[in-house]
Formats: structure tokens, sequence, C-alpha cells
């Protein structure tokens, strides 16, 4: 594919790069954009290490117009790994990369609208978030895989309106994007860890499942100078799933 091809040349960092939406992301971005994954991208990196994400974030020259965190695990994979990745890699790699971050800059992270099925109260959230790696195991331990999919999902949303508050001084933007379900590799996990029958559901009553184009072209717009006032939302790109299932109740 052409990763030129309505190119809106922006020196943006995308993680999770090697597949599905961030993959997608990066052909519309164009060939200024930096992607880093655990394999096959510019950066490799494991986002489930501290010290490898501050290694990638020296390697990156300043300035930034932005970050897309595209990169997350399902609930197949260990709890403590998918909190690491999901919602601590994000925020570690954002504090990294601030000072590199130009003023207007923009940062989406990719949540999910399994953020919305987590019962913690915000104050759980930020203990977990400000928690940090150290903390991992303790907050782990509660958790089987799915539920840390989830737990994970609703803290990187808590993390997004927090920064966004605490970038606004900057005139840095910080916005999520809640994807429902979309045609990439993870959608096998969460068909073992959700039930074959409720991602089946979904697309029962919208028609679908998403692109990762029709994800892609979400995070693009909210990067894109075209959303300057768009700040500390989270965006759901999901066919209309969540408002039709709510109405169908
Ligand atoms: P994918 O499995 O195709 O891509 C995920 C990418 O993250 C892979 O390239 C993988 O190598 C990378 N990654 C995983 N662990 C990593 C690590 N430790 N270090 C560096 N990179 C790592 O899945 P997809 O669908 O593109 O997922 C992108 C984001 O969208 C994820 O955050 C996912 O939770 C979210 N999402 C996906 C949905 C779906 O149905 N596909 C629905 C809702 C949210």
């Amino acid at each position: 594919m052409d990763r030129n091809a309505g190119a809106l040349v922006m020196r943006i960092l995308v993680t999770g790069t090697a597949s599905g939406i961030g993959a997608a992301l990066m052909t519309m971005l164009g060939a200024d954009a930096i992607g880093l994954d655990r394999h096959g991208a510019d950066l490799v990196c494991d986002l489930a290490d501290p010290a490898a994400i501050a290694d990638a974030a020296s390697r990156i020259d300043a300035p930034l117009d932005g970050i897309a965190h595209v990169a997350g695990l399902p609930g197949t994979a260990d709890a403590a790994i998918v909190l690491a990745v999901n919602c601590l890699a994000p925020a570690l790699l954002t504090d990294a990369l601030l000072p590199k971050l130009r003023e207007g800059a923009a940062i989406v992270a990719v949540s999910s609208i399994a953020a919305l099925r987590c019962d913690w109260q915000a104050d759980a959230l930020d203990a977990l978030l400000d928690g940090g790696f150290r903390a991992l195991t303790h907050h782990a331990a509660k958790l089987a895989g799915p539920e840390a999919y989830e737990v994970s999902k609703a803290a990187l949303s808590r993390w997004v309106v927090r920064q966004s508050a605490q970038c606004q001084p900057r005139g840095i933007r910080v916005n999520g994007v809640s994807p429902g379900p979309v045609e990439t590799p993870i959608l096998t996990d969460f068909r073992m860890t959700m039930g074959e029958d409720r991602i089946a559901a979904a697309a029962g009553l919208v028609g679908r499942h998403g692109t990762p184009a029709e994800i892609a072209a979400a995070i693009a717009f909210l990067l894109s100078a075209e959303a300057s006032w768009i700040n500390g939302i989270d965006l759901r790109v999901d066919g209309g799933f969540h408002t039709v299932r709510a109405m169908a109740a």
C-alpha cells in the first residue's frame, strides 16, 4: 500500500503499527509518521518494559506533532501485562515525550467500548495510574485477564481526561477513541474472552464489524488541525452499536 496516499504530513509517533488499526493509521499519516511495535516497526520496543519505553523515547527527535497510542493486548494475555501495555505504557511514554511535543500537538489514545463494562470508580482508576509499573502485581492479582482488559481501558479513558487538563495550558490536546468490534487479529482473542455470541451480536445489531481504516480515520481527524477545538473527549466509533443496543433494551 502507498503510505503517502492522502498523507497529512505530520510527525506523529504511532504505537502498535505492526498490525490492524495502527498499521492502517500509518498508511493514512504518510512517511513522516514514526511506527513503534514489538517487531516490524521503525522503533522496536516492548511496551510492557519501562526501561524499553524510556530508551525508545530517547531515540525520538523533537519536535513531535503528536502521539497515537494504539498498541493493545486482549484479555487472553496475563493481567499484569495487559495493564502495563494498555494503560501504564501510554502514560509513561507520554511523560517521556512531553518535552518533545510542540505547542498545538495532539495525543490520541485508543480505548474501547469494553471500558464501559468496568465498574471501578475514578479514585480506584487513579490509584492504578498513579501506582505505575511498581504497583502492577498488586492490582493484577485481583483481576483475571478479561476483567483486566476492561479495567485497563477504563483507566486509559480516565488518563485521557486527566492528561487533557494537564496539557491544556501548553495547547496540547488529548482525546480518546473507543472502537466497537473491528476486524483485526485481536478480535479472535475477544471471541475467546467475551464470547462468540456477544461479538456476533454486535455485528447483528449494526450489520458488520468496523474496519481498521474506519477507526484510523477517526484517530487521524483528532490528531489533525481540523480538530483544533476538540479536547478531552472520548469518541465512540462503533457504527452506532452502543446506541442501538441501549435503545433496544
Ligand atoms: P492488533 O492485534 O491487530 O494490533 C495490536 C498491536 O499492538 C500489534 O501490532 C501488537 O504487536 C502491538 N502490541 C501488543 N503488545 C505490545 C507490546 N508489549 N509492545 C509493543 N506493541 C505491542 O489489534 P487492533 O485491533 O489493531 O488493536 C489496536 C487497539 O485497538 C488496541 O488497543 C485494542 O485494544 C483496541 N481495540 C480494538 C478493537 C477490535 O475489535 N479490534 C475493539 C476496541 C478496541
